[in-house]
């Protein structure tokens, strides 16, 4: 059988990350893409070269070269300029818009049936920009993702599994929205072996929680001093794109264009949603009390001002 292929745009931390665990993990081949060539291919050697001590059975190419793309099943785009301490995910949107366009438009040409999986922020906006170019050539919704939802509910349930004391495999977060500071953690969906939060903690430490997961991007920018997460986000990505290569049928959030669920139109923002070999095969329809689908909406409002403001600054520099 043929070995899967993922080309991974941007060989900076999450996308250098997310190419070691795809390989190291014998999910996929990779073609590690940069326009700074020599850090793709440095990249790819380097992790190439610890493969006899790893054994996995994986190859991993590095270029500027979006040739080396050809074929690919999923494209995972990461390339984009980070937040420094001080930066919203909204500061980097003229500049990510233009390089995620750069990216797009390369990959599609040598990968037109790929599936298009976006981390680059902020993402929602980055991958209804990538929808709207895609989309006109044909490529279908379920084939356009972006990836919040995962990591926002890996940092939920981490919070969860230390202020309970309890094996992380417990713990099922819900979290929905846009990647943004306005994003939902539902509490009432989060449940630890089936039991309902609200059951096990006290509200203020719930509370807490969610305040925490919305700003579990900063809290990392502001330790780090320079940069943002990613081995979170690279292990978030990697997990969608293990549930799409392996048929998984696996419920996920993600960011997904909404046609009309939870009565909202035309956006990308994140749902559950069920991953298997065709992308997003079906998006779940959580029944939301009226607060939880207000702040949802909230949400997936600010995605559209950000899209809107994306598009404006886009025509400007055109
Ligand atoms: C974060 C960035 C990747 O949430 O958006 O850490």
């Amino acid at each position: 059988m043929k070995q899967a292929k993922v080309t991974v745009i941007g060989a900076g931390n999450v996308g250098a990350t997310a190419a070691q665990r795809l390989a190291e993990k014998n999910i996929a081949n990779v073609a590690l893409v940069d326009i700074m060539g020599g850090v793709a291919a440095g990249k790819a050697l380097d992790l190439m070269e610890a493969r006899p001590v790893e054994l996995h059975d994986r190859m991993i190419f590095g270029s500027d070269d979006y040739a080396i793309s050809k074929d690919s099943d999923v494209v995972l785009i990461t390339a984009g300029l980070a937040r420094k301490p001080g930066m919203s995910r909204d500061d980097l949107l003229a500049k990510n818009a233009q390089i995620v366009k750069g990216c797009v438009e390369s990959a599609y040409k040598y990968s037109p049936n790929a599936i298009f999986i976006v981390v680059s922020n902020p993402v929602d906006a980055m991958t209804q920009l990538t929808h709207q170019i895609l989309s006109a050539k044909g490529v279908p919704n379920n084939k356009i993702i972006g990836m919040a939802g995962v990591l926002d509910s890996s940092r939920m349930a981490f919070f969860i599994a230390e202020a309970l004391n309890v094996s992380i495999k417990n713990i099922q977060p819900c979290v929905l929205g846009g990647h943004g500071d306005d994003m939902v953690p539902v509490a009432r969906y989060t449940t630890v072996a089936g039991i309902p939060l609200p059951d096990l903690l006290p509200e203020a430490k719930i509370k807490e929680i969610i305040e925490r997961t919305q700003k579990g991007g900063i809290e990392i920018v502001n330790l780090l001093g320079t940069g943002s997460a990613f081995y979170a986000p690279a292990s978030s990505s990697v997990e969608m794109i293990d549930a799409i290569l392996n048929d998984k049928k696996q419920i996920l959030p993600c960011s997904c264009m909404l046609t009309g669920e939870y009565g909202i139109n035309g956006v990308y923002v994140g749902v559950p949603t069920k991953l298997g070999a065709n992308g997003i095969e079906q998006i779940m329809e959580l029944k939301l009390s009226d607060t939880e689908l207000k702040d949802l909406k909230a949400s997936a409002e600010s995605v559209k001002t950000n899209v809107a403001k994306m598009n404006e600054l886009m025509k400007a520099t055109v």
